[in-house]
């Protein structure tokens, strides 16, 4: 493009405009040949390049062009690492590049509100820092390369079951502290280039339409100026959607609404500036997108490497009684691998973001490889294909686990379990690997067990049997590689769980409401999600969030925290304590003391991955600001500190805190806005009022027989009432014909006078 975007806005037909606002076909946008803009060529996705073999398909069930499949979401959130978050998505950028895709259609940060949305697997976590961080970190990554990302799928997209006519209703607070959260902290660090509406309904109006989402929250307040496009199909009533701020439908070329925008500018319903503002940033999309063609791909073997190296960071070592791992060869030299997982990985789940991967390293293979001869190893398949459960492959398994030193058993959700489209059944393994491993356990103490899912997993029938267990999520190409190095502890595991795990699917908050109902989905627990339900409800998960074992240790001390201006310095030290280098995920979490309103017990504000060397100690600083302690207040629409006492808790998991620290934080005071209903509290919190009250209560005093005191007993009893009543219960003899309301104004007007003067 050689012209301005105001210049080519001047000489674009009003057709012309309208039709730039859908899709040309599938992927692509459309061009205007003769003033030479050309189209965006866009593709899934969130863990690797989806790219179909024509532009008229959506290629979900086919095999598409091979591309580097790396950890899917939940995986890589547990690496808890923003630099490889980053690192990997340089190396999409550029893959991207080479494949002459411009726009890429993720990261997905949904919440995952319940352990059973079918699309988990491609979202970070359940924590809104988590994933704003790590989303923020792997944007940057793809568009520092030119190539453009797409954070979706905004918002309120939790689950599958009927999410296109099915709206989420989420009370302002939770949606700002829950289900925005990521999605702000997105925008602000790394300006997505693309914001993708979800399907569902919010509040009772689709988000491709929804006005307070897109423009009131996402334009206005956060001061969003890229592209925002719809999923694929979720447009409803596109003259709405574009007053509202939705650009681009997608796909295209639905020429009955360039029609429908066409006439509705020309009979006045939409305004040109309307559109041309939504034109105007697609044409920045274009300029944007064809800045930077230089291509630097790093080659086949060194995006393989990456996905290894991501595997690794993204496994989660969850338990390791009596240090059963790593494998030594003193004491495995014989190890039975048993589990059809071993030979064919489940390496990504179903739906838009599953990529047709350039190679698959297979488990079975690499633990082959690396116990090269100090260690023979043998297989079985322990499980049908199907649900049925096989006596014989158990007996087998037995067999051969007794006359092995060690049995490595890999497991997991079923393939079909995890998709777009629908929600997991339950969050169990299947019956027949659940007997397999109690068999096996049975005859073999020294049992570890890898399991493979998207989301959290239940393993209380026989997580108490074992003593190794190691959760591989679905981790990418390079899975089975990095399994293997765990396994022999060529790498440290590193990885911290994402989600929390439950004792069972019955505890998770949201079990009483999983699915919505003739079209509403009542989000009733609110705030309360992982973890922080747990922690509320005080309910022990079988493996919290935050949760990891390493093969080394460290220790936390030496915590300072100094606040400067309203934000808060926090520093200590890190220790290895251990013989091995390792990695530790330090996490930050606050705790108001204070707050009147319910807030979570703690919730997470901050975290660093660092890696030490034996011995190595390092000291780690955090700077905290104001919003790392406010909450969503609804009485003036915006976030509110409250001044007052805090908790810092460092800990090695959300129920593992090592340090902790208090601390005053002052962030000035909320000047009240008097009305007729303010409580007495509220009146007693300011010292203008407190004198205006007491001096209209010695003069009420005078006149009446009740007599109001202002002593501990009274406020303790009166403080939540409005004062209006308090002058109704004590102040009719005084009031005589004036009536409470007012009186209030008097005083409120008093207020004011002290308050000027
Ligand atoms: C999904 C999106 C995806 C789009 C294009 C939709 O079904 O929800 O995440 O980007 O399809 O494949």
């Amino acid at each position: 493009m050689n012209r301005s975007t105001s210049e080519l806005l001047k000489e674009l037909t009003l057709n012309e405009k309208a039709s730039l606002c859908a899709g040309l076909n599938m992927w692509m946008t459309k061009g205007i040949e003769r003033l030479n803009i050309p189209p965006v060529h866009m593709y899934d996705g969130t863990n690797g390049i989806r790219k179909t073999n024509s532009n008229e398909e959506m290629g979900i069930t086919s095999e598409n062009v091979p591309a580097t499949c790396y950890p899917t979401g939940s995986a890589i959130g547990s690496s808890w690492n923003t630099d490889l978050l980053h690192e990997v998505g340089v190396a999409l950028g550029r893959e991207s590049k080479a494949m002459d895709v411009e726009l890429l259609l993720g990261p997905g940060v949904n919440m995952k509100r319940t352990p059973l949305g079918g699309r988990n697997f491609e979202y970070y976590s359940e924590d809104p820092c988590l994933t704003g961080e790590l989303g923020a970190a792997f944007i940057n990554g793809i568009q520092s390369e030119g190539v453009g990302a797409s954070v979706k799928h905004f918002a309120g997209n939790n689950q599958e079951f009927e999410k296109m006519v099915t709206s989420s209703e989420i009370d302002e607070r939770t949606l700002r502290e829950i289900y925005l959260s990521a999605f702000e902290r997105i925008i602000k660090k790394s300006d997505p280039w693309t914001v993708m509406c979800s399907y569902n309904l919010l509040n009772g109006t689709y988000a491709s339409e929804n006005e307070h989402l897109l423009n009131d929250i996402l334009r206005e307040e956060w001061g969003y100026e890229g592209v925002v496009l719809s999923d694929w199909t979720a447009v409803n009533d596109r003259i709405r959607g574009l007053k509202a701020g939705l650009d681009l439908e997608m796909p295209g070329p639905a020429h009955y609404n360039t029609k429908a925008i066409v006439e509705a500018v020309q009979t006045g319903k939409l305004s040109e500036e309307q559109l041309d503002r939504s034109v105007g940033r697609i044409l920045k999309l274009v300029e944007r997108v064809t800045g930077n063609k230089d291509t630097q791909a790093s080659g086949e073997d060194g995006y393989h490497a990456l996905a290894r190296k991501a595997a690794a960071e993204s496994i989660v070592l969850l338990k390791n009684d009596n240090a059963i791992l790593p494998l030594r060869p003193e004491t495995a030299s014989s190890i039975a691998v048993i589990g059809r997982f071993a030979k064919k990985p489940r390496i990504q789940g179903a739906g838009s973001a599953k990529v047709t991967p350039t190679r698959v390293d297979i488990p079975l293979d690499e633990i082959k490889e690396l116990a090269g001869t100090l260690a023979t190893v043998s297989y079985t398949d322990g499980y049908p294909e199907d649900a049925s459960v096989n006596e014989d492959l158990i007996k087998d398994s037995v067999t051969l686990a007794m006359g092995a030193d060690v049995a490595v058993l890999f497991v997991g959700q079923p393939e079909y379990a995890e998709s777009e489209m629908h929600d997991l059944k339950d969050i169990e393994l299947p019956e027949h690997q659940v007997k397999l491993i109690q068999a096996v356990a049975a005859v073999q103490p020294k049992c570890i067990v890898v399991t493979s899912s998207g989301s959290a997993l239940v393993m209380r029938p026989w997580v108490q049997h074992v003593p190794g267990v190691i959760h591989s999520w679905l981790s990418g190409q390079g899975m089975g590689r990095a399994i293997a190095e765990v396994l022999f502890g060529y790498s440290n595991p590193s990885g911290k769980l994402s989600e929390t795990f439950p004792v069972k699917l019955s505890d998770n908050p949201s079990h009483m409401r999983i699915r919505g109902e003739n079209g509403k989905l009542y989000y009733r627990e609110g705030l309360f999600v992982g973890y922080r339900y747990y922690d509320r409800k005080e309910l022990a998960p079988q493996f919290p969030f935050g949760h990891g074992l390493s093969y080394t240790s460290f220790t936390y001390s030496d915590l300072e925290m100094v606040q400067q201006g309203t934000g808060v310095t926090v520093s200590f030290e890190l220790k290895n304590t251990g013989k091995r280098r390792g990695k530790e995920v330090v996490q930050l979490y606050v705790h108001d003391e204070e707050c009147k309103w319910t807030r979570p017990e703690k919730e997470l504000k901050a975290f660093a991955k660092i890696e030490l060397e034996p011995g190595e100690k390092q000291k780690i600083i955090f700077e905290l600001e104001e919003r790392d302690f406010a909450y969503f207040n609804t009485k003036y629409n915006r976030w509110t500190a409250d001044t007052g006492y805090f908790q810092i808790l460092l800990g090695s998991s959300s129920k593992d805190i090592r340090i902790t620290g208090r601390l005053h934080c002052d962030f000035g005071k909320e000047e009240i806005t008097f009305h007729k209903f303010s409580l007495l509290s509220d009146w007693l919190s300011d010292p203008a009022a407190k004198a205006v009250l007491e001096h209209c209560l010695n003069e009420m005093n005078e006149h009446v027989t009740d007599k109001v005191y202002l002593n501990e007993e009274f406020i303790g009893f009166w403080e939540d009432f409005p004062m209006v009543k308090i002058l109704q219960m004590f102040g009719q003899t005084w009031m005589n014909e004036r009536s409470p309301d007012e009186i209030i104004q008097e005083l409120i007007a008093q207020i004011d006078q002290a308050r000027k003067g």
